[in-house]
C-alpha cells in the first residue's frame, strides 16, 4: 500500500514539475501585450562573427522595446552579461535572452569538420566532441547551438556535404541522437548543457546539381524513406529547436511549409519545441516568387510553423497587424512564444538569466589538456586510408630524409575547416609539420610548399621537386581550402583544385619507385582518378581540427592504426553523381558474369562502380571475416533472428575494425535499394584475436514507406551480409514470414 502511494506521490511530483512549468510561463504570457510575445519570436546578430548578409538592425532598441527574444552571434561573459542586462533591467517585463551560435565541431577546441567526424562511425566519441563543444560554448555565455547538422546528401558538388553525417539514413540517425545527447547533456538546467537545433528542415542536401539553395524535388516516399529520418532521430533524442531551411521542396519553400512544418513536425511526430528560421530564410519567400512582399511573407512564415525569425525584421515588424487583419491566427503566436519561453525556461534562465555567465569558468574551460587530448584522438579515428600500395604507411622514424610538400604542410589556417566557431586560425591549431615534427628530428625533414591551393603558379615546382629527389620518402599535404566547402562554396569540379595535381604527376615523374603519401584536406569527396595511379598511398584526414596536425602524425607513423571508413562515395568523376550505395537496380542492371552485356544501365566511358565505396577504409592490419552464421532462415514478424560473423585480426597490427550489416529487400511493392546499411559495430582485436560479432534483426530493422505512404515491411526474401564495407555480394539470405 505504501509503495501505491509513493507512486502516487511520485508521478504527481512529475506532473506539477511540468505542468509548473507550463503553468509558470502562461502566467507570464498573460501579463505580455501581443507585441512582447511577438518580440520572443523575433532573433538578431551579435557582433562576435558574421554568418549570412548584413541586414541592418538596432539590438539595443530592439531589446528595450521587448521586440528581441534571442540573439546569434553573441557570446562572452562579458557580451551576454552587457545584453541581458538590458533584457532584464531596462524592459517591461525583463525577459532573458537566449543566445544562440554555430557550435557545429566544436567551439574552441576544433574537432574534424563533421562529414570527417561521421567518418569514425564511432557514436561515443561524436557524443563527446559534441558536449565538449558545449562546455566550452556555455562558459562563454551560449545557450543554444544550431546543430547537428542532420541533412542527408548524396551530392559533392554541395559544400555542406561537410557539415553532415554522409549519405546513409541508419548511421545519420544514430550520429543525429549523438550530437543532440552531447550537446544538451541530461540536465538542460545545468550552465554547461545547451539547446541543439536540428538543421535544416528538410531536404537541403538534395540541392538541384550540387548547387547551395538550389531546388528540390522528390517524391514524398524519397522525403519519408531517406531525409526526413534523422530529424525524426533528432525529435527521439529529445531536441529543443529545428531550424527550417532555404530549398524549396517540390515548389513549396521549407520556410512557408505547412505540410512538413505542421502537418509532420507537429501533427505525426509532436514535435514541442520551437522552430527557427534560417538566416533571412522567411524574406527568401519573395525571390522564391512565393510570397508577394515582406508582410505576406511574414503571414507564410507563421502560418505554415516557423516559430522564430532569424534576422528577418518581419515578425517584430508585421505580425502584430496581420493577427489585428486576421491574417495570422494570434493562438499561433502564442504557440511560439511559449514553445521559446519553455525553452529558456528548461535552461534555467527564468531561474537565473545570468546562470551562463561565469568569468572563472570562461577562463579556465577552453582549450583544457584534456578536450585538446580528446580532439587529437577524435581527429585519428576521423581520418580514412584509402590507398596503401606497397604498405607505404606507417612510415618509419628511422627514414633518413623525408620530403613533405604541398600547400597545406604547415597550414594552421585552414586545417580547422568550415564552420569553426571560435576556433583559432592564428596559430593555436597544430600544423601537420608541427606534428611530424614531433616525430622526427630537423635533419630528417625536408619541406616545400611547391604550390598554393588555387593560384596558377608554378615557380615553387622546382624546389619541391628538387627535394622529392633528395628525400627516401615523399608525403604531400594536399586539397581544397576551408571556404572552398560549407556553405554557398558548391564546386562543379570534383579534382584537388588548382595545379596541386599538376605538382604531384611531376613528383612521381621524377621519383618513379619512391614511396609518396598523399594526406588530404577537403571538405567533400574528390576525384581522385589520377592520384590513385600516382601516389602509393592516400589518407583522407578531412578538416582535423585543432590538434589534427598531431592526429596525422600519429597515423603516417603508426601510433594510431587508422580505422575510419567513408560514410560518403567517392566517384570517379563528377558526371558519375549522384552515386551513392544503396542505389535501385533499375530493370537492365549490368549482370555480374557479363559486364560488357548490351543495353544495360551503365556508361560508356567509365564503370558504374565508384572510386571508393561507402564504408571503405584500410587499417596496417588486415581484417578476416569468416564463418558467417544466421539463427534461423526465418523471420516471424513478432521475433527476431541473429546474424554472427567470426572477425580475426590476421595482420602485424592491433587495430579497429567498423562491421558492418547490410541487408536487401529482394522485392517490394516499391522498389527497394539494392543493400542498405542496418548496424554496425566497431571493435578492437589485437593481432591474430578473434571476436564474433553478432546483430539481432528485428522487423524495425526492415520497415520502410510504400507508395501509400504506409510505414511497415512485406513478407518476402531478404539477403543478409557482414561485410567491412558496401562493396560485396549476397551469399545468404532469411524469409520474413507474415
Ligand atoms: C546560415 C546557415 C545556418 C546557420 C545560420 C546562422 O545561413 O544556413 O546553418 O545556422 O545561418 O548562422
Amino acid at each position: 500500500r505504501n509503495l501505491f502511494f509513493i507512486i502516487i506521490i511520485f508521478c504527481g511530483g512529475l506532473f506539477s514539475f511540468s505542468q509548473n512549468y507550463k503553468a509558470k510561463v502562461d502566467s507570464i504570457m498573460s501579463l505580455m501585450t501581443l507585441q512582447e510575445k511577438i518580440g520572443q519570436t523575433v532573433m538578431y546578430g551579435g557582433s562576435w562573427d558574421q554568418t549570412g548578409p548584413i541586414v541592418g538592425a538596432d539590438n539595443g532598441k530592439y531589446i528595450r522595446e521587448g521586440n528581441m527574444g534571442a540573439m546569434l552571434n553573441a557570446m562572452s561573459v562579458k557580451g551576454t552579461l552587457d545584453l541581458q542586462k538590458v533584457a532584464i533591467e531596462e524592459t517591461r517585463l525583463g525577459i532573458p535572452l537566449l543566445f544562440g551560435y554555430d557550435v557545429i565541431h566544436g567551439h574552441r577546441t576544433i574537432f574534424p569538420i563533421n562529414l570527417g567526424l561521421s567518418a569514425s562511425w564511432d557514436l561515443k566519441m561524436i557524443e563527446e566532441s559534441s558536449r565538449i563543444a558545449a562546455e566550452e560554448a556555455s562558459a562563454e555565455g551560449i545557450h543554444w547551438t544550431f546543430a547537428p547538422m542532420v541533412d542527408i546528401s548524396r551530392e559533392p558538388r554541395w559544400g555542406r556535404i561537410s557539415e553532415g553525417a554522409g549519405e546513409d539514413v541508419f548511421l545519420a540517425n544514430k550520429i543525429a541522437k549523438a550530437y543532440v545527447k552531447g550537446f544538451q547533456g541530461d540536465d538542460l538546467s545545468k550552465p554547461n548543457t545547451i539547446l541543439a537545433c536540428a538543421k535544416h528542415y528538410v531536404a537541403y542536401g538534395a540541392a538541384q546539381a550540387g548547387r547551395d539553395y538550389h531546388t528540390v524535388n522528390m517524391g514524398e516516399g524519397e522525403l519519408r524513406n531517406v531525409y526526413l529520418p534523422p530529424f525524426k532521430a533528432a525529435v527521439d533524442a529529445g531536441v529543443e529547436t529545428f531550424m527550417s531551411a532555404f530549398n524549396e521542396l517540390n515548389g513549396v519553400p521549407t520556410s512557408g511549409n505547412k505540410f512538413t512544418l505542421r502537418d509532420i513536425l507537429r501533427d505525426e511526430w509532436n514535435f514541442e519545441g520551437f522552430v527557427v528560421s534560417d538566416y533571412t530564410s522567411i524574406n527568401e519567400l519573395i525571390p522564391h516568387g512565393f510570397a508577394k512582399d515582406s508582410i505576406d511573407a511574414a503571414r507564410i512564415g507563421m502560418n505554415a510553423g516557423v516559430d522564430m525569425d532569424m534576422m528577418g525584421h518581419l515578425y517584430r515588424k508585421f505580425l502584430k497587424n496581420l493577427v489585428e487583419e486576421g491574417k495570422v491566427s494570434e493562438a499561433y503566436i502564442n504557440d511560439a512564444c511559449r514553445r521559446i519561453l519553455l525553452a529558456k525556461y528548461k535552461l534555467g534562465l527564468f531561474d537565473d538569466p545570468y546562470r551562463y555567465i561565469n568569468e572563472e569558468r570562461e577562463n579556465t574551460t577552453k582549450y583544457k589538456p584534456e578536450f585538446l587530448a580528446k580532439a587529437r584522438e577524435i581527429a585519428a579515428a576521423s581520418s580514412v586510408l584509402l590507398q596503401n600500395n606497397n604498405e607505404a604507411l606507417p612510415l618509419s622514424t628511422n627514414t633518413k630524409k623525408i620530403a613533405f610538400i604541398g600547400p597545406l604542410v604547415k597550414d594552421e589556417y585552414d586545417i580547422i575547416g568550415n564552420w569553426a566557431a571560435k576556433g583559432d586560425r592564428q596559430g593555436k591549431a597544430l600544423s601537420v609539420f608541427e606534428g611530424i615534427s614531433e616525430y622526427l628530428n630537423s635533419d630528417q625533414i625536408l619541406y616545400a610548399k611547391g604550390c598554393d591551393i588555387l593560384k596558377d603558379d608554378e615557380s615553387g615546382f622546382g624546389e619541391a621537386i628538387s627535394i622529392s629527389k633528395q628525400a627516401d620518402a615523399i608525403v604531400l599535404v594536399m586539397g581544397e581550402g576551408h571556404h572552398m566547402s560549407g556553405e554557398a562554396a558548391s564546386r562543379t569540379n570534383l579534382k584537388i583544385p588548382g595545379i596541386q595535381p599538376k605538382l604531384i604527376k611531376k613528383i612521381r615523374e621524377a621519383n618513379p619507385n619512391k614511396k609518396i603519401i598523399l594526406v588530404l584536406m577537403n571538405g567533400r569527396p574528390l576525384n581522385l582518378s589520377d592520384e590513385v595511379n600516382l601516389v602509393d598511398a592516400i589518407l583522407e584526414i578531412w578538416f582535423p581540427g585543432t590538434m589534427g596536425g598531431a592526429a596525422t602524425a600519429d597515423l603516417l607513423f603508426g601510433e594510431v592504426n587508422p580505422s575510419g571508413k567513408l560514410t560518403v562515395t567517392f566517384p570517379r568523376n563528377v558526371g558519375q553523381v549522384p552515386i551513392y550505395y544503396n542505389m535501385k537496380n533499375t530493370g537492365r542492371p549490368i549482370p555480374d558474369n557479363n559486364p560488357k552485356e548490351d543495353y544495360k544501365s551503365n556508361y560508356i566511358d567509365v564503370p558504374n562502380s565508384p572510386l571508393f565505396v561507402f564504408g571503405h577504409g584500410l587499417s596496417y592490419t588486415t581484417f578476416k571475416y569468416s564463418d558467417f552464421k544466421l539463427s534461423s532462415q526465418n523471420l516471424y514478424t513478432n521475433g527476431t533472428i541473429q546474424a554472427s560473423v567470426t572477425v580475426t585480426n590476421t595482420g602485424n597490427y592491433d587495430g579497429h575494425e567498423i562491421v558492418q550489416l547490410y541487408i536487401h529487400d529482394k522485392v517490394g511493392s516499391v522498389t527497394r535499394p539494392v543493400k542498405e546499411l542496418k548496424g554496425f559495430e566497431k571493435i578492437f582485436l589485437k593481432q591474430g584475436e578473434s571476436k564474433i560479432v553478432t546483430f539481432e534483426i528485428s522487423v524495425e530493422d526492415l520497415k520502410f514507406y510504400n507508395s501509400e505512404m504506409k510505414f511497415g515491411v512485406e513478407p518476402g526474401e531478404f539477403e543478409i551480409a557482414i561485410a567491412p564495407s558496401s562493396d560485396f555480394r549476397f551469399k545468404h539470405s532469411f524469409n520474413l514470414l507474415d
